[in-house]
């Protein structure tokens, strides 16, 4: 299959392209403006491979994005170009509304002159956020027929992309799919983010920030169950269906950082007492939701889709990839620092 995938430099997205490339043999352009988020790192194991290119280009740049998509010729475009860290929007929400606003609508409308013009069909899988969904009490789970609530600039971006793509879909009948997924863990994740937070730190005896009272809930999924999803979207999905995609893994935030910190413990031979004790709880984040949950029941009925990495040992392999990847982990720490100069510690997703 000849796929354009955007945003395949971030976390996600590269475990996509990887998938793609290497395994599937699929004919993949990535196209990426390499954000802080964004690193050639997270693909240098496709270097060589023809049926791989990668092209820096910003979603907003219709010009551009628009010769990409008539040369590459594609037969689905997956979306996963974002801004994507909610502290990051409450901070400064115009970048969001650019990308995820503007830039989805930039691509729905290139790949909608692409088809119009040749007449040729391209699935646009469009990747977005349970977020959306806004918060839930301590029962029931969104379903792919929940309101929309969102609660931060992030998840608002996301639901008006989600919109939007629902819309050229009724409208101009392209042949969108959307996606919402519940909160990924897995190697590559930038180290802003609670897991990666969290193993860095313990990995360095520091306090590891916890927000409000770490009772916040979030549904758990391996990048590479989601990239699995993501397939199987791009192979059977249905043109103008959302499918929710989650885990089946509820978990507090203090629960995920404690499992970090045993999964650290067990590999550093650290006493795991000791660790526990760097858990530092800080000042909660405005509009933080309480609890997500994911029915995911309609992507495992109508597409054979299940999660099957086990939280507890997805969270040991990733903690190891961490610790073995300090090249890495120094490169985004550095972007990082720089990015954050000034800013507040924290940081959790
Ligand atoms: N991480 C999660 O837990 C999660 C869960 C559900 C859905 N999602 C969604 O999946 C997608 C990928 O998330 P991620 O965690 O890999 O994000 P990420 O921040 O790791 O990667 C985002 C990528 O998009 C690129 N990008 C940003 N702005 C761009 C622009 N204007 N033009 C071109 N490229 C641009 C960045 O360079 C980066 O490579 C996002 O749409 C996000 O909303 C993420």
């Amino acid at each position: 299959m000849r796929v354009l995938v955007t945003g395949g430099a971030g976390f996600i997205g590269s475990a996509l392209v990887r998938h793609l490339v290497a395994v599937r043999g699929d004919e993949v352009c990535t196209a990426d403006c390499l954000t802080y988020a964004g690193s050639l790192a997270n693909l240098a194991s496709l270097e060589g491979r023809s049926n791989h290119r990668f092209e820096r280009v910003d979603i907003r740049d219709r010009t551009r994005i628009g010769e990409l998509v008539a040369d590459h010729a594609p037969e689905a475009l997956v979306h996963l170009a974002a801004e994507s860290h909610v502290d990051r929007s409450i901070e400064g929400p115009a970048d969001f509304i650019q990308t995820n606003i503007v830039g989805t609508y930039t691509l729905l409308e290139a790949v909608r002159a692409y088809c119009g013009s040749t007449g040729r069909a391209c699935r646009f899988i469009h990747v977005s956020t349970d977020e959306v969904y806004g918060s839930l009490g301590s029962t029931g789970a969104f379903t792919e027929d929940s309101p929309f609530r969102p609660n931060s600039p992030y998840a608002a971006s996301k639901a008006a992309s989600d919109h939007l793509a629902r819309a050229w879909w009724k409208t101009f009948d392209l042949p969108v799919i959307t996606t919402n997924c519940s909160n990924n863990y897995g190697p590559r994740q930038f180290v802003e983010k609670l897991i990666p937070l969290a193993t860095l730190r313990a990995l360095e005896g520091l306090p590891v920030p916890v927000y409000g009272d770490g009772q916040q809930v979030r549904d758990w999924l391996h990048v590479d169950d989601h990239v699995r999803a993501l397939v199987a979207v791009l192979e059977r999905g249905r043109p103008g269906r959302t499918y929710n995609i989650g885990g089946n893994c509820e978990r507090t935030n203090l629960e995920v950082v404690r499992t970090v910190l045993k999964a650290v413990a067990a590999r550093t031979g650290a006493d795991e007492t000791d660790l526990l004790g760097l858990i530092d709880f800080v000042a909660d984040r405005p509009g933080h939701d309480r609890r997500y949950a994911i029915d995911g029941s309609r992507i495992s009925r109508e597409l054979l889709w299940h999660p099957r990495i086990d939280f507890e040992a997805g969270i040991a392999a990733t903690v190891d990839w961490y610790a073995e990847h300090g090249d890495w982990c120094e490169v985004a720490a550095g972007t990082y620092a720089g990015e954050r100069l000034g800013a507040p510690e924290g940081g959790t997703q």
